[in-house]
């Protein structure tokens, strides 16, 4: 018998150059026993094989990141096949190909949740600030999934910590044997926009526990900030579907324009679905998702403001970043709850500069707004507000088509028959003010347009 002890779990390389070794010794895979971690027992004869590609490579190779034992033992007989016979890897009711789909498919499974569900928390280091989640993969994709997470989060320094692996990234990518839970704060700042923003777009009249627990097995709620609101919003849902239910039916609040277009959008949903590809401008190449507008389809006031900054391109919502901190201080103070209103962007992608390894907010061309213009006229069709504020001059862009100053709009009601907006300054623009004269006054402004927004749609 032969014992091959492989250095790491997630290493397809050297496991393919011991089964050329073996391979060209004749070695049938009833005498080959594989393992992982104690290399006393190398395979003596373990001189790299020079090898060809293998027909089914791609498969094998992710199907040896399965946490599965029998998976190297599964790899080599396939392998031991393919030398004889590669037909069979054409029969798709043979058991071996079979079971190497089914952990393929697993592991690549996999690999998507990791992108989605891994959640940083900041810590300050020597050096500033470091990004550093705690997650725990089915199987062994930490390293798979590297290069994604060194393109997305290239500007930032960052740790992704498993129990098996840990990924260091500060300009180059590195890796160390795993940690533990504690080695990652329990809480920070994110967490809570985490839970609003899981909380607005909850919607109770969909739930459908087995589904949700499909996309998000519960073996992953304990690391998400907002799984914590799950079995409460779970529980109130019933309530919230009867009463939506049990509500007389309203009548428009205001006399509903035709559509500007023909849209085959049949709701938000929808809509959220096809802006998720698209691709009508060069922005969506370089940013890192789509940030779709959020909140209630049936809001009686939507907030526009420009387009998507850094924050909300590594985690998918409006306004949650440094603006988004001033809009929802404003919110609080005027007394209005940002559940109950519609927040979404003239521009729904990401618009940066690269400097170094930080990623700098541009601002987006008339003709970038113009064309993005047609998703938010969409999400107007849908939401059919009673008010719609405009923070900042892209936002105005995308809703008149044409260039205003903000200054002389500011405060003013238009009506363009289908809808009424009220013009304010975009909170980014208090956050740049360095005057405190001048700030107070602009702040003042800006609560005072949001409380006249919010008395004229929502009162
Ligand atoms: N600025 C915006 O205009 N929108 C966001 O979502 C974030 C920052």
């Amino acid at each position: 018998m032969r014992v091959i002890a492989l250095e790491r779990p997630d290493d397809a390389d050297a496991f393919f150059e011991h089964a050329a070794a073996l391979l060209a010794e004749g070695i049938s895979p009833e005498h080959v026993s594989w393992s992982v971690g104690d290399s006393a027992d190398l395979f003596g004869a373990a001189i790299p094989a020079p090898r060809a590609k293998w027909r089914g490579e791609k498969l094998f190779a992710a199907a040896l990141l399965h946490r599965a034992a029998h998976r190297f033992a599964l790899v080599y007989r396939a392998l031991w096949r393919t030398d004889g016979d590669k037909a069979w890897l054409d029969n798709p009711a043979e058991s071996d190909l079979c079971s190497l789909r089914k952990l393929e498919g697993e592991v690549r499974r996999d690999i998507h949740k990791m992108r989605a569900l891994v959640r940083f928390r900041e810590i300050p280091d020597g050096y500033g600030a470091r990004f550093i989640a705690w997650y725990e993969p089915g199987h062994f994709t930490l390293r798979a999934n590297a290069d994604f997470f060194v393109h997305r989060f290239a500007d930032m320094r960052w740790s992704i910590v498993t129990p098996d692996l840990s990924a260091h990234y500060d300009g180059e990518i590195r890796f160390a044997p795993g940690g533990s839970r504690r080695d990652v704060p329990a809480e920070d700042a994110r967490d809570e926009d985490w839970r609003t923003y899981y909380a607005a777009i909850f919607n109770p009249a969909r739930l459908n526990l087995a589904v949700m627990q499909s996309h998000l097995p519960k073996k992953f709620w304990r690391n998400l900030p907002e799984a914590q609101a799950i079995p409460a919003l779970a529980r109130a849902a019933q309530t919230r579907a009867q009463t939506m239910i049990a509500a007389p039916p309203t009548a428009p609040r205001v006399a509903r324009a035709p559509a500007r277009a023909q849209t085959t959008a049949t709701g938000l949903a929808d809509l959220r679905a096809q802006l998720a590809s698209c691709e009508k401008c060069p922005l969506h190449r370089e940013a890192t998702q789509v940030v779709c507008g959020a909140g209630p389809s049936n809001a009686a006031l939507m907030i526009v403001a420009e387009q998507p900054g850094d924050h909300e391109d590594l985690c998918g919502a409006p306004l949650v970043g440094p603006a988004g901190k001033i809009f929802d201080e404003a919110l609080r103070r005027i007394g209005c709850d940002r559940k109950t209103i519609y927040v979404t962007n003239a521009v729904k992608h990401f618009k940066f500069t690269l400097k170094g390894q930080r990623r700098i907010h541009a601002k987006p061309s008339a003709g970038e707004i113009d064309i993005c213009s047609w998703w938010l006229h969409r999400e107007i069709e849908q939401v059919r507000p009673k008010l719609i504020v405009a923070m900042g001059a892209s936002a105005l862009r995308a809703l008149t088509g044409q260039s205003f100053s903000v200054c002389d709009s500011r405060g003013k009601i238009l009506d363009l028959g289908e809808s009424r907006i009220l013009t304010t300054t975009h909170p980014a623009y208090l956050l740049r003010l360095q005057d405190e004269q001048q700030k107070r006054q602009a702040w003042r402004a800006f609560l005072d347009d949001l409380a006249q927004a919010h008395a004229m749609a929502c009162a």
